[in-house]
């Protein structure tokens, strides 16, 4: 009998051994083609030999010293590749060990901004519907996943919350995106107008929503208008790349392809490719600024925050996407995963939609084209394919409550960068025949 809280209680989890390129290969010698990269996490595969090699050095060197007493080389060196990298106007990174920890420390860096150049009354947040910014309780009050947050909202901070941009279902039909952009930004003024706009510190958002809807990228403009909707009032604009961002989209990070400057903006999954835990919120000069010449503190921190293994790690890993060229090929190859799931499921009866950009692709299951009706809930059509693809030997994302938090399955894939097309083959192979498998469980029960 296990002792671990294991994530769901009643299942049996097959133990993981080893990992090779892009498979895991579990205790019993089943090897399955991580195709979701965990939770596009891991974005070099299982044991790139630089990587490893960085980590053990580091390991002999130095695993650990408290920031409170010093900096280190490895946490030193990343912020400067980070830094260089990043959008323009961000100038320094706030190390982390995950997602959720990253957004807390924006979220608490926006407020804190505002009381350093006098503007206390700034309290709220705006988010949208529909996404996912982690599990700690400021992160999951920012987040809009209805079934996410049910059971915690008496715990959650106020947040508003305003439509996600998701054109297969907002968009009304005929509708130019210049409309649709129009009326979300409409709709961020009105909630901004309601709040009062002295009181609202900042509009958070992923650049392409990953967990919750499975790979939705915004239509082009809409963040040069969320921009503009943030300038008018003095708020923050705060991206959250936890999942998108590090190269997953084919540029490091997923905002350099909506033409949009974040005044704070997260990173962790693909920064460590899983080989150590870390994260990162990258701060713009201007909240540095008003911080180092106020109080000269953030008044926040963690014991393990810039962990010198999890840099040197994150380090190794950012050396070897930029001296392999990695970003190129995630656009080559991603354009191909693209067309190859467009060609096995353009057509589908029951999916609805592909979608994504660089190795970040979804797909919306439907139970009806015309009325993009979804599959009944209490199916649970996205835990089915989750495990009819397992049972094929491949590991995908399938997430529930696409369009609502309740209602709607997608199916989320972010291969590692290192894929090949004959991997993509297989990837796309055997997700056919798990949704196939799942989907005529589901009529079976159905009958
Ligand atoms: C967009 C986004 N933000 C934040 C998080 C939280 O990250 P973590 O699970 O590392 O805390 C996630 C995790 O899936 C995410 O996808």
């Amino acid at each position: 009998m296990s002792h671990v809280f294991h994530r769901q209680l009643g299942h049996d989890y097959p133990v993981a051994v080893r990992g090779e390129g892009i498979e895991i290969v579990d205790r019993d010698g089943r090897r399955y083609i991580d195709a979701s990269g965990g939770a596009a996490v891991s974005c070099l595969g299982h044991s790139h030999p630089r990587v490893v090699e960085a980590i053990e050095a580091q390991l002999e060197k130095l695993p650990y010293a408290h920031t409170s007493f010093f900096t280190s080389e490895p946490s030193e060196a990343l912020a400067d590749v980070l830094v260089a990298g990043a959008p323009e106007g961000i100038d320094r990174v706030y190390f982390v060990s995950g997602g959720s920890e990253a957004m807390e420390a924006a979220l608490k860096m926006a407020r804190q901004y505002f009381l350093e150049i006098g503007q206390p009354a700034r309290r709220h947040f705006v988010a949208r519907w529909q996404s996912y910014h982690g599990n700690t309780l400021g992160a999951l009050a920012t987040g809009g996943n209805r079934w996410r947050r049910q059971q915690f909202e008496p715990l959650l901070v106020d947040v508003a919350h305003v439509s996600p941009c998701y054109p297969y279902r907002g968009k009304e039909p005929g509708e130019s995106d210049e409309a649709y952009v129009g009326r979300l930004a409409a709709e961020l003024e009105a909630t901004v107008q309601e709040l009062g706009p002295e009181t609202v510190i900042a509009f958070v958002a992923e650049p392409v929503v990953g967990a919750t809807m499975g790979a939705v990228p915004a239509v082009p403009g809409y963040f040069q208008a969320v921009r503009e909707v943030c300038d008018r009032h003095g708020m923050l604009l705060i991206l959250d790349e936890v999942m998108c961002g590090m190269g997953r989209t084919g540029t490091l990070f997923a905002c350099e392809q909506d033409g949009v400057r974040p005044d704070l903006v997260t990173i962790a999954k693909g920064l460590g490719a899983g080989y150590q835990p870390i994260g990162a919120t990258l701060v713009s000069r201007a909240i540095l600024e008003a911080i180092r010449d106020g109080s000269g503190f953030f008044q926040h921190g963690h014991t393990y925050m810039a962990h010198p293994m999890a840099c040197a790690a994150g380090l190794a890993v950012q050396r070897a996407i930029a001296e392999e060229q990695l970003l190129g090929r995630v656009k080559i190859r991603g354009a191909r995963l693209h067309a190859m799931l467009e060609d096995r499921f353009g057509e589908h009866p029951h999916v609805g939609e592909v979608r994504g950009r660089g190795l970040f692709q979804g797909i919306e299951l439907i139970a009806d084209r015309a009325s993009k009706q979804p599959f009944a809930p209490e199916h649970r059509l996205h835990a089915r394919i989750k495990a009819e693809a397992m049972a094929r030997g491949l590991l995908c994302y399938p997430a529930g409550g696409t369009i609502d938090g309740r209602r709607g399955d997608h199916v989320l894939l972010a291969p590692p960068f290192i894929v090949t097309d004959d991997d993509l083959d297989r990837i796309v192979d055997r997700l056919g025949q798990a949704v196939e498998g799942a989907i005529e469980q589901v009529s079976r029960a159905a009958a």
